[in-house]
């Protein structure tokens, strides 16, 4: 995996954990020292078309769209991506979003879901027009 240094860095941690596996896996992968980290277990954020007064879906975004660069980490869960990380897709999929956009995946061995999950975050943002860097 490469290490990154852009500056404007948001990691958004799709894990249950906010201190788990992913959170550590992305500490060792983003070396600019102002990045921040979003833990998506921290926000309510409904599936697409569910209309709650307590969504917190904008908090989410407007963090999102202060970034120039967002970087995804996701544990495996039950062989793809986790569920929050794609909830959080399918909506900002209706959103401006940043420039650029990567993904890790992390399991004891990722390799079956790694490919699958960054095929749809690349084809999420050949879609949107955003950059997709690879990690
Ligand atoms: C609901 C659930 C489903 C999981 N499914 C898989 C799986 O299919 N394959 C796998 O290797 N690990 C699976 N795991 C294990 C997690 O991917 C692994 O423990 C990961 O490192 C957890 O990351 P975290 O510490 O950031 O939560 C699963 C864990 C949970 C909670």
């Amino acid at each position: 995996m490469k290490q990154l240094t852009d500056d404007h860095v948001l990691f958004i941690n799709a894990s249950q954990n906010r201190n788990g596996n992913t959170a550590r896996i992305g500490k060792q992968l983003i070396t600019t020292p102002h990045y921040q980290q979003l833990n998506l277990v921290d926000y309510k954020i409904y599936q697409i078309g569910q209309a709650f007064s307590d969504d917190q879906f904008a908090e989410v975004v407007d963090q999102i769209q202060q970034a120039s660069h967002l970087i995804l980490g996701t544990p495996v869960y039950w062989h793809a991506m986790s569920g929050c990380l794609k909830v959080l897709l399918e909506r900002l999929s209706q959103m401006d979003n940043p420039e650029k956009i990567s993904v890790f995946v992390q399991d004891a061995d990722p390799s079956e879901t790694e490919g699958p999950t960054k095929n749809i975050v690349r084809r999420f943002t050949n879609v949107l027009g955003m950059d997709y860097q690879e990690i």
